[in-house]
C-alpha cells in the first residue's frame, strides 16, 4: 500500500483535474481541489491565493489556465513553483501541451525548481468534444473549423488522469517527460464522421478557411486573448510534425491508450450530445 499523501490538484474541476481527484480519493489519498470555488480558493490570476493552496500539500498536479502558451504563463509558473518550494511540497506533475514550443519554457521552471517533476505533454482531448468549445457546434449538427488536413492523435482525458495518477503515486516516474496520444489520428471531418456514427444523428462538417473561423470567433465577441490562443493552437499546433503517435500511455500504465470510437461510445451513454436534452430541461 502506497504511503498516504496530501496531494493539491489544480484545475480539480476541470477536464483532467477532475478525473484525477476521483481517482486519487479511491485510492484513499487525501486531495484538495484547487478550485476558484472551494475554500481555500485558488486562482491562477490572484497569487495571493497559492499559499493557502499549497499549505501541508507534499504533492501538486499543475494544469494552467488557459494554456502554458499564453504571454504571461512563465511568469506565474515561475512564482507558483517558488511558492510551492518554499511551503515544503516534494513533488510536481505539470501537464503540458504537446506540440507547443512557447509551454516548454515552463515545463523548463519546474524541471529546475530542485523538487520531484514529471511533465504530462499531452495531445489534443477527445473530451474537447463533449465538455468543452467544441461541443456547441456538435449540438448544433453543424461543424465548421479551418485547418481539416491536420490529423490530430486525440488523447481520451480518463488515459491522461490514468498517466497522472500514476506518475503522482509511483516515484520511478521522477524525471520523465511522457507524451500522451491516442492510437490514431483523426482529421476535423473524420470526428465528425464518428460522432455522427455513434449518435445516430447527421452532423455536418464544413472545411473553413482561418479567416472565415476568426470573422465568425468576432461575430460572438470573443475577447482578444481567446482569439489568440485559438489561433495559436490551430497555427502552430495543428502541424504535420505533431501529428506523430506516441506510445507512452501502454509504457506508464501496461495498456492501449483509449480509442476515439471507445470515447464517442461511452459518451453517447451520457446523453451529452443529445440536443433535446439541452433545450428543453
Ligand atoms: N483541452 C485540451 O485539448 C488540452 C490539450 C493539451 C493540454 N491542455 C492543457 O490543459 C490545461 C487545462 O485546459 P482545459 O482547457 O482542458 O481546461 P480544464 O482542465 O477543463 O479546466 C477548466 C477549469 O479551469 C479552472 N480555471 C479557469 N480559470 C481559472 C483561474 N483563473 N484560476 C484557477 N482555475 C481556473 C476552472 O475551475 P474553477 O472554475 O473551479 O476555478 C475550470 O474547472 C491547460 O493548461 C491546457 O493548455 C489542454
Amino acid at each position: 500500500m502506497r504511503k498516504k499523501q496530501n496531494i493539491l490538484v489544480l484545475g480539480g474541476k476541470g477536464k483532467t483535474g477532475r478525473r484525477v481527484a476521483s481517482r486519487l480519493i479511491e485510492k484513499g489519498q487525501s486531495v484538495r481541489i484547487g478550485s476558484r470555488s472551494e475554500e481555500p480558493s485558488f486562482d491562477w490570476e490572484n497569487p495571493n491565493t497559492w499559499e493557502a493552496a499549497l499549505e501541508g500539500m507534499e504533492s501538486v498536479y499543475i494544469t494552467f489556465q488557459p494554456d502554458l502558451a499564453v504571454p504571461g504563463a512563465s511568469d506565474a509558473i515561475k512564482g507558483f513553483t517558488s511558492r510551492a518550494v518554499k511551503s515544503g511540497v516534494q513533488k510536481l506533475v505539470l501537464l503540458s501541451g504537446k506540440g507547443e514550443k512557447e509551454a516548454e519554457k515552463c515545463e523548463e521552471i519546474v524541471k529546475n525548481s530542485g523538487l520531484e517533476w514529471t511533465i504530462v505533454r499531452a495531445s489534443w482531448f477527445n473530451q474537447n468534444f463533449s465538455e468543452s468549445f467544441f461541443l456547441d457546434p456538435i449540438l448544433a449538427g453543424h461543424v465548421a473549423l479551418p485547418k481539416n488536413e491536420a490529423k490530430v492523435p486525440y488523447v481520451d482525458a480518463n488515459d491522461i488522469a490514468d498517466v497522472v495518477v500514476e506518475v503522482l503515486l509511483n516515484a520511478a516516474h521522477n524525471g520523465y517527460t511522457y507524451e500522451l496520444t491516442g492510437p490514431r489520428t483523426l482529421t476535423f471531418s473524420e470526428v465528425t464522421q464518428e460522432i455522427s456514427t455513434a449518435t445516430g444523428r447527421d452532423i455536418q462538417f464544413t472545411p473553413i478557411s482561418m479567416e472565415e473561423y476568426n470573422a465568425m470567433m468576432q461575430e460572438f465577441n470573443l475577447p482578444d486573448g481567446y482569439l489568440w490562443l485559438i489561433n495559436y493552437l490551430f497555427e502552430k499546433v495543428l502541424v504535420e510534425s505533431n501529428a506523430v503517435i506516441s506510445n507512452d500511455i501502454e509504457k506508464v500504465l501496461g495498456r492501449k491508450p483509449t480509442d476515439f470510437t471507445e470515447y464517442a461510445n461511452a459518451a453517447v451513454k451520457t446523453g451529452v450530445w443529445n440536443p433535446v436534452a439541452v433545450g428543453h430541461q
